[in-house]
């Protein structure tokens, strides 16, 4: 089978230069090759790059105060297109990060591959990410990407002038695992709209199985609804992955994080993939070396259904 990877080398989304670093480390840390080991055809599609944009690279905030809202919201889009592409090409995209704000794009793109299926996303983080400008604290539109996509936040959502990005679905259409730090504007957006989410507390309670079969039953992925995993590698407990730029204690272990990508891919509808937020510029060697093993580690279990050694 084939598989199409993008590089969204962004860091605007938030306040860390590193994390546009990430797909350079990853692809460095061989993923590639270890990929077509397992009879995989990766094609790299390379780089969707901020360079278009560092020319007027001032700080420029949104009507609500989301930090470089407009060229968060322009790089999106171009790497919308790019992911929508490599959907078509390919029936699967991987998407390296950069920090959480691209799944405005790929999202987007992921739709726009699928005019008339609903896409359906599995969102495994620490943070639940669906902030407005009108709700986030901190302006870093990282903190926002799942409120752009959601139509009942339409209206609170601001765009592009052209209105780009369209919402693509409802609440109904997203599941959280790993979220442990949730602020109460966002739990309230949670609870309106009735978004089904486990937190690291239901993973304790009801074990890793049993919360993924939840997510499934409710999301329903199959050839008319394609799924999107979006992974934020800061749903790993930082002793896993501590080079990452809003590290929260008690996460996920990278066994539980492998056990929910093998069940991704088993559905056999996995058709995107984010993997975002990993910052080598963070911590101390060891710990993005870490973090690397730990990335790899999921995307071999997700892409090739494989644990071992990389
Ligand atoms: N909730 C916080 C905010 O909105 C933190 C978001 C962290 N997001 C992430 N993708 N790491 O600023
Ligand atoms: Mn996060
Ligand atoms: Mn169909
Ligand atoms: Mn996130």
């Amino acid at each position: 089978s084939h598989i199409g990877i993008v590089s969204a080398a962004f860091n605007k989304g938030q306040r860390r230069n590193g994390v546009k670093d990430g797909p350079t480390v990853i692809k460095e840390a061989g993923l590639i090759k270890r990929l077509q080991e397992f009879d995989l055809k990766v094609i790299d599609y390379g780089t969707v790059s901020m360079e278009k944009l560092e020319r007027n690279s001032s700080l420029q905030l949104g009507p609500d105060g989301e930090r470089h809202h407009d060229a968060v919201l322009a790089y999106n889009r171009e790497l919308a297109s790019l992911v929508r592409k490599v959907i078509q090409e390919n029936g699967l995209c991987l998407t390296l990060g950069g920090d959480h704000s691209i799944a405005i794009g790929t999202i987007n793109g992921h739709a726009q591959a699928n005019p008339d299926h609903q896409v359906v996303v599995l969102w495994v983080d620490a943070h639940a990410d669906i902030n407005t400008g009108g709700s986030s604290a901190s302006g870093n539109m990282h903190g926002m990407p799942v409120s752009h996509h959601l139509r009942e936040l339409a209206k609170d959502v601001n765009r592009l002038p052209e209105s780009w990005p369209t919402p693509c679905m409802s609440g109904n259409h997203i599941a959280y695992i790993g979220l442990r730090d949730v602020e109460d504007c966002e739990q309230k957006f949670l609870d309106d709209l009735g978004i089904l989410a486990f937190s690291m507390k239901e993973v304790e309670k009801l074990g890793i199985f049993e919360v993924i079969n939840q997510c499934f039953k409710h999301l329903q992925p199959s050839t008319d609804r394609p799924l999107h995993l979006s992974f934020d590698i800061d749903a790993l407990d930082p002793l896993e992955a501590p080079s990452t730029g809003t590290p929260v204690r008690g996460g996920l272990s990278l066994r539980e994080g492998v056990s929910i990508v093998e069940a991704v891919r088993e559905t056999g509808f996995l058709k995107a993939m984010d993997l975002v937020e990993v910052n080598p510029e963070l911590g101390s060697e060891k710990d993005v070396k870490l973090t690397l093993q730990a990335t790899k580690t999921i995307l071999l279990a997700a892409l090739a259904g494989r644990r071992g050694a990389f």
